[in-house]
Formats: structure tokens, C-alpha cells, sequence
């Protein structure tokens, strides 16, 4: 049984592991988009909150491109593709202030664990990694929502306010990328305790939302 609690090698980030105070963008209000858009998210979690039921309904009404419906709605689609893709919280022992480690894809849940890939212009191929993680308070209420980018991998690029980090290992690139730790920044008004609501968009296969007590 793999130990999942693992220290974040004395802050191993590979940007250099310095954490510059980021240029965060933010928004503050209500959860956003009419009650009846199909794309939207609630604020609070809802009672009767199934992640994978809400996150494939949302999928195939567009919040997944056209050409991933079909994997969402096949065999095995909900652990292989929807389970995959939703953000979850590692257990890490350390994270820098004011960050939230995310991963995508919880294998305790029975879930593929999401890989991770880089952009090779030569073989036109465009990469495969989460583009933007935004977090907010879960609440119906308004809230201040903190996006983080991330427009490279396995390299943060540096306008980009996100940051990476490994779970296991030294080597972000091993294990075809899946140990990447996504090093999201936290709303200011986010205190331990709080519900928070997280949505994660993979470049290749739309956004994909769950909802955390930290
Ligand atoms: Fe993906």
C-alpha cells in the first residue's frame, strides 16, 4: 500500500524554489452564470452533491469538448475519464503559504490517475496538463475566486502565478507526469475549516469541479 503521505521535498519546486508573491488574478461576487445555464457551477456544495453525476451532466453539456464526449459516455467512462479528471487534495505535509497542493484523478476512489505531458512543436503535438485551477469559498454567498495559471509544463513559465511541485520522487516527468502536484493559490478570505470549491481545466478536456473542507 503506497504511503501517501508524503513531505514536498523541502519545497522541491522546479521553478527554483522560490515562491514570488504572484500576481494573482481574482474576482470577488456571486457564483456566477444563470441558475438555468447547464455550465454552471453552485456556490455552496450542493446536499445532494455526486461528483461524477454533476461533472459528466456538465461535461457533455460543453464544459468537455465535443470530441471527449464519447470516452466520457463509454464503458468505464466515469472512473477512466470523468473520475479522472477531478481535482482531489493530496496529502502533503507541507505547502507553501498561502497554496493549495492539488492533484486529478484520486486512485483511493478507484479513479485513473491523470497524466501529465509536455508540448512538442516538432511532432505538433500540443501537451497535456491542467491550464488554470481556480478556487473559491463554497458558498452562495459572494466570494473572492483566485485563479492560478499554469501555460507550461512540466516548467512553470514565469507570468504564471501557479505553481508545480512532486509528490513522489524527484522527477515531475516520471510516471508519465502523474506525480505533478498543482500548487494553487488560496483566496484570501479562505480560512482552515472552510468549504472551498475548486474547479481544474485540463487544456485537452474542459474543466472539472469538486468541492474540499480544508
Ligand atoms: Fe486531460
Amino acid at each position: 500500500m503506497l504511503d501517501r503521505r508524503h513531505f514536498i521535498k523541502e519545497m522541491a519546486l522546479l521553478s527554483g524554489a522560490i515562491i514570488l508573491v504572484p500576481s494573482i488574478t481574482s474576482c470577488s461576487g456571486k457564483p456566477g452564470r444563470a441558475s438555468n445555464d447547464p455550465l454552471a457551477l453552485p456556490g455552496a456544495k450542493p446536499a445532494d452533491w455526486d461528483e461524477i453525476a454533476f461533472n459528466t451532466k456538465r461535461a457533455l453539456a460543453g464544459a468537455a469538448p465535443k470530441s471527449y464526449h464519447g470516452a466520457i459516455s463509454g464503458a468505464g467512462g466515469d472512473k477512466k475519464h470523468v473520475g479522472k479528471h477531478l481535482p482531489y487534495l493530496p496529502k502533503i505535509e507541507k505547502t507553501p503559504d498561502g497554496y493549495l497542493a492539488v492533484m486529478f484523478g484520486d486512485e483511493s476512489k478507484g479513479y485513473a490517475r491523470h497524466p501529465n505531458s509536455e508540448a512538442n512543436a516538432d511532432l505538433e503535438d500540443t501537451g497535456h496538463w491542467y491550464d488554470y485551477i481556480t478556487i473559491r469559498k463554497a458558498t452562495d454567498d459572494t466570494a473572492e475566486e483566485v485563479k492560478s495559471a499554469y501555460s507550461s509544463w512540466p516548467k512553470i513559465s514565469k507570468a504564471d502565478n501557479g505553481q508545480y511541485a512532486v509528490f513522489s520522487g524527484k522527477d515531475i516527468t516520471a510516471n508519465k507526469g502523474k506525480e505533478t502536484v498543482y500548487l494553487a493559490a488560496l483566496p484570501k478570505d479562505v480560512k482552515k475549516g472552510d468549504m472551498i470549491r475548486i474547479a481544474g481545466h485540463c487544456k485537452n478536456h474542459g474543466e472539472w469541479v469538486n468541492y474540499f473542507t480544508l
